[in-house]
């Protein structure tokens, strides 16, 4: 399967920011990870719609917004009008009642399809993959995360292979994994059945971009 590569830019040089979409571009860059956390959610603040729209500016490459905000429901709009292309949201994020959550679930993918956007629903490594099944023919990208969403930075959690195998066994869709991604944990989740892989640090922090994608992409 060919893999896709979203550098996160959480990561990046935000003094800089113009220049390290364009390294990305240049390294071979499927797409861009915008890393959208709220303080609520997630104990970490980053980025907002106004800063999407600056990046919208200045590529051409699609741009996946991973929404790790509470009520959602509130921000697809304005994500959708800042260019984010593709736009993942938790299900963990969206109530405490089962019921809730896949009726809000359902909303949002409604809403994001029908502002022409990819819709993407994410699930947190302590989350079964029961939690979203009802989900799946609705969707055709899931976001795997490797590591508990807030920060950039931390170690892959191991234990979320399983469920990646899990999922690709019923899921043809694109799977993308999130958090922790380097080299070896990159091949370990391709052969687990992933096939899109967002990483921050082990890009940004790389001297030599292009190499490290190379990597990640021939990892198979
Ligand atoms: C974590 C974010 C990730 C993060 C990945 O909350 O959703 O996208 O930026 O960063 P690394 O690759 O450094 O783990
Ligand atoms: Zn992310």
């Amino acid at each position: 399967m060919k893999i896709k590569v979203g550098p996160s830019i959480l990561a990046c040089d935000f003094a800089n920011l113009e220049t390290e979409i364009k390294r990305a571009k240049d390294a071979g860059a499927d797409f861009l990870h915008v890393d959208v956390m709220d303080g609520h959610f997630v104990p970490n603040i980053t980025i907002g719609p106004g800063v999407v729209s600056a990046v919208r500016k200045k590529t051409d490459l699609p741009i996946h917004a991973h929404l790790m905000i509470e009520h959602p429901e509130d921000y697809i709009d304005s994500f959708a009008k800042s260019g984010a292309d593709i736009i993942s949201f938790h299900i963990e994020a969206l109530g405490k009642s089962r019921n809730a959550r896949l009726k809000k679930a359902n909303a949002l993918i409604k809403r994001i399809k029908k502002l022409n956007k990819r819709p993407a629903i994410a699930i947190n490594p302590a989350t079964p993959l029961s939690e979203i099944k009802v989900l799946l023919e609705k969707l055709d990208w899931v976001l795997v995360m490797s590591v508990n969403p807030g920060f950039g930075g931390q170690d892959f959690i191991a234990a979320v292979l399983d469920k990646i195998f899990e999922l690709r066994n019923i899921f043809d869709g694109d799977i993308e994994v999130d958090g922790g991604i380097n080299d070896i944990t990159g091949r370990a989740v391709v052969r687990k059945g992933a096939n899109i892989l967002a990483a921050g640090t082990y890009l940004f922090k790389s001297d030599d971009m292009k190499e490290a994608i190379r990597r990640l992409k021939n990892d198979e």
